[in-house]
Parts: C-alpha cells; sequence; structure tokens
C-alpha cells in the first residue's frame, strides 16, 4: 500500500521549500514534554532532507484546542528537536499558523535549515478539511511529505486538503517503517500468527476484532473489553466493564472464530477488586465466579500462563491494548506476563500504539519489540483493514 507511493528518496528537494507533517502530539506535563519518542521517531526523514538541502518546512498538531491556546503550544517541540538535531529550529510563533510571521520566517530560510510552524489546530479550518487554509499551507511549499503515520487516519489541511495544492507529494521513512511493519504482518504473516486485543471497550476494536478473525490463528482478549465476552458466555462479571448493547456482537465474534477455525482466547480467571482504585482489596477468582459486587481489574495468574503459552509459539504477534489497570500496581501483573511473553517469541513482536505502546515503555520492554507504532487510532485504523487518507492522498510512483 505504501511501496506505491513516492517516496522522499524519489525527491530533489535541494533548494525547494519542502513542508514536512509530521505527527509531533507528545505528551506534556506542565509545558514540559514528558515522552518524545514521536520526535525522534521523525528524525531520519528531517535529517535526510537537511542533508539534502531542502529548506524545511515542518507542521503538526498538538491536542484538541478549541482555538488558539498556549498550552498546546509547538514552541518546546522547537526546542526539543533543536536538541536532537544540534542545529537551531526556528520556530514560527504565529497565532495564524500561516500568518506574517511564518511567511517571514520562510523567506529567509536558507538551504538545509528548518523551520516549525505553530500547532495547526489553532485554526479552526484544520479539521475541517477546508481548501482555503490547506491553501495557504501549499502556498508555503514546492514539496509536501508527509511522516505523521499518527495522524494519517485524519483526512485534515495538513495531512489530506494540502496535497491538492502542491504538485509534489511524497511519504517519508517513518510512514514506510510503520506500514511495512503492520502491513507485511496483518497481510503477509508468519505462522502461527497471534493477535492480543485489550483495554478497556469492545465499541473502540469492534471492526479491529472483526478483520483480525479473517487473518489470524489465535486471537486472545483480555482487558476490560473481556467482560462483554465473558458475559456473552453467560457469566457474571460483578460490576466489571460491560457493553450490554455489544453483548449479541460478541456472540456473533465467538461463532466467527469457530467458523474461521480461530483459537479465540478469553480469561479464564480474573483479579477482581472492591472498587477502581489504586488501593482497593483484591484476590483472584474464575471467570465464571465473579462476586456480584467486585469488578475485575486484570487478568489472573492462570490466564497469564494460557495467554503466555500462546504467544510464546508465535512467529508474528500483534498486541493492541493493556489486559488490566496496569497504571496500578497491583493490578499490572497480566499486562507485564503478556509484555514478558512477547520478549520470548521468535518471530515478529508488534506493539500498537497508544495504551499498549506506553505499557511496554513504562514497563521497560520497548527494546525487545520489532517495532512500536507511533500510531493509536492509526495503526488500530489500519489493523480494521482501512485505507489511511493520508497515505491514499500522496502520488504514486
Ligand atoms: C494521536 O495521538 O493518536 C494522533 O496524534 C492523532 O490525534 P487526534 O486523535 O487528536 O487526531
Amino acid at each position: 500500500m505504501v511501496n506505491n507511493k513516492r517516496s522522499i528518496d524519489d525527491l530533489n528537494v535541494a533548494g525547494k521549500r519542502v513542508l514536512l507533517r509530521c505527527d509531533f502530539n507528545v505528551p506534556m506535563e506542565d509545558g514540559k514534554i514528558t515522552d518524545d519518542v514521536r520526535i525522534t521517531a521523525a528524525l531520519p526523514t528531517i535529517k535526510k532532507l537537511i542533508a539534502d538541502g531542502a529548506k524545511l518546512i515542518l507542521c503538526s498538531h498538538m491536542g484538541k484546542p478549541k482555538g488558539v491556546d498556549e498550552t498546546k503550544s509547538l514552541a518546546p517541540v522547537a526546542i526539543r528537536l533543536s536538541e536532537h538535531l544540534g542545529k537551531k529550529v526556528i520556530f514560527a510563533a504565529d497565532n495564524e499558523v500561516v500568518g506574517a510571521n511564518a511567511r517571514s520566517a520562510i523567506e529567509t530560510l536558507t538551504d538545509g535549515n528548518v523551520v516549525l510552524l505553530e500547532n495547526t489546530r489553532f485554526r479552526a479550518e484544520e479539521t475541517k478539511n477546508d481548501p482555503a487554509f490547506s491553501k495557504e499551507l501549499a502556498e508555503l511549499a514546492d514539496i509536501f511529505v508527509i511522516d505523521a503515520f499518527g495522524t494519517s487516519h485524519r483526512a485534515h489541511c495538513s495531512t489530506v486538503g494540502v496535497t491538492k495544492f502542491v504538485s509534489e507529494t511524497a511519504v517519508g521513512y517513518l510512514m514506510q517503517k510503520e506500514i511495512q511493519f503492520l502491513g507485511n504482518a496483518v497481510n503477509n504473516p508468519v505462522r502461527p500468527f497471534v493477535a492480543i486485543l485489550g483495554g478497556a471497550k469492545v465499541s473502540d476494536k469492534i471492526a479491529v476484532i472483526n478483520n483480525l478473525l479473517e487473518k489470524v490463528d489465535t486471537l486472545i482478549i483480555g482487558g476490560g473489553m473481556a467482560y462483554t465476552f465473558l458475559a456473552a458466555k453467560g457469566y457474571e462479571v460483578g460490576q466489571s466493564l460491560l457493553e450490554a448493547d455489544k453483548i449479541g456482537y460478541a456472540k456473533e465474534m465467538m461463532q466467527k472464530a469457530v467458523d474461521k477455525g480461530v483459537n479465540l482466547l478469553l480469561p479464564i480467571d480474573t483479579v477482581v477488586a472492591t472498587h477502581f482504585g489504586r488501593d482497593a482489596e483484591f484476590k483472584t477468582v474464575d471467570s465464571d465466579a465473579i462476586p456480584s459486587d467486585w469488578q475485575g481489574l486484570d487478568i489472573g495468574e492462570k490466564t497469564r500462563e494460557l495467554f503466555a503459552n500462546a504467544i510464546k509459539s508465535a512467529k508474528t504477534v500483534i498486541w493492541n491494548g493493556p489486559m488490566g489497570v496496569f497504571e496500578f500496581e497491583n493490578f499490572a501483573g497480566g499486562t507485564i506476563a503478556v509484555a514478558q511473553a512477547l520478549t520470548s517469541v521468535d518471530g515478529t513482536t508488534i506493539i500498537g500504539g497508544g495504551d499498549s505502546a506506553a505499557a511496554v515503555n513504562i514497563l521497560g520492554f520497548a527494546d525487545k519489540m520489532t517495532h512500536i507504532s507511533t500510531g493509536g487510532g492509526a495503526s488500530l485504523e489500519y489493523l480494521e483493514g482501512k485505507i489511511l487518507p493520508g497515505v491514499e492522498a500522496i502520488a504514486n510512483k
């Protein structure tokens, strides 16, 4: 899907203005970046364009501001980028994003130097994919490159609209890497192929479950979403997360697994707690014996062993969503056990972005995985089998 798209290796950028859309939507606390993986992931493309003598204009969104919001400025990203690159990244402070300040910063930009625009979402038009703002962005540049895998599921001005008004477009290295890993795993997996899905809600993963059941040998379901499946089996789930309106869907998916010969694994035991809290009283019970006034917050020890055995014998594993409330020490055991099992896989291990990437990073397993995606929603949509508009919009070779 991405191999047929023009890449930065197909461009001649020397002396040209290149607008590079990155995903610098990094977590911030009190004005400080707490995790810069998305910034470092963009460096190979940025360095290549600098080395090739582009006049480089970077852009990104940050958060979901309603208009101009100082706490969501990209200024701290310019500083962090300058540190990583060992050269100054000029920050074009401009509430209009493409206003007088940004234009004058770009006019004086020399070959191999870099400007970062302000948060594209300071302009309300951005998320509406409004042609007028798309055109303003396009007029800044001769060439548009997208490397914002994490935002490529959004058809916004800076990801899709802009491509209509620039004569040359291409994808960057991060985009290629993400899609190669995810695409190979889903469409051409070395078997056995195991997918692990967790996280709170079935409703977030409906299309993913349906699509992956067409592809995998084993589908493991844990996390909050498992309780809707347990309810579909007729079990009492107490105060656990339950989407009653998705019980019918869960039944349908269990039948689909049988029809397709997919081994569907659900938790056989559960760590239940008196309430949702770090210090809540807890114990492990079988999944068909959850007391009516307790709630499940993690998979139990027997389930960890069951899941780990299925994972260890796999050649390709995709994991999206934690097994329990891993932010609370008492309920992190299931997620840790799954991460540990992944480290002993003799094959490819891919972590979907978002919470599972955060879990792997926080728990210290990041360097043991083959690929950790920088896209939460985007990787999920890719696993659903959807076409990502940000990739689709780029010219073919
Ligand atoms: C993400 O963090 O998933 C991406 O940056 C996209 O952000 P969004 O969900 O605000 O569009």
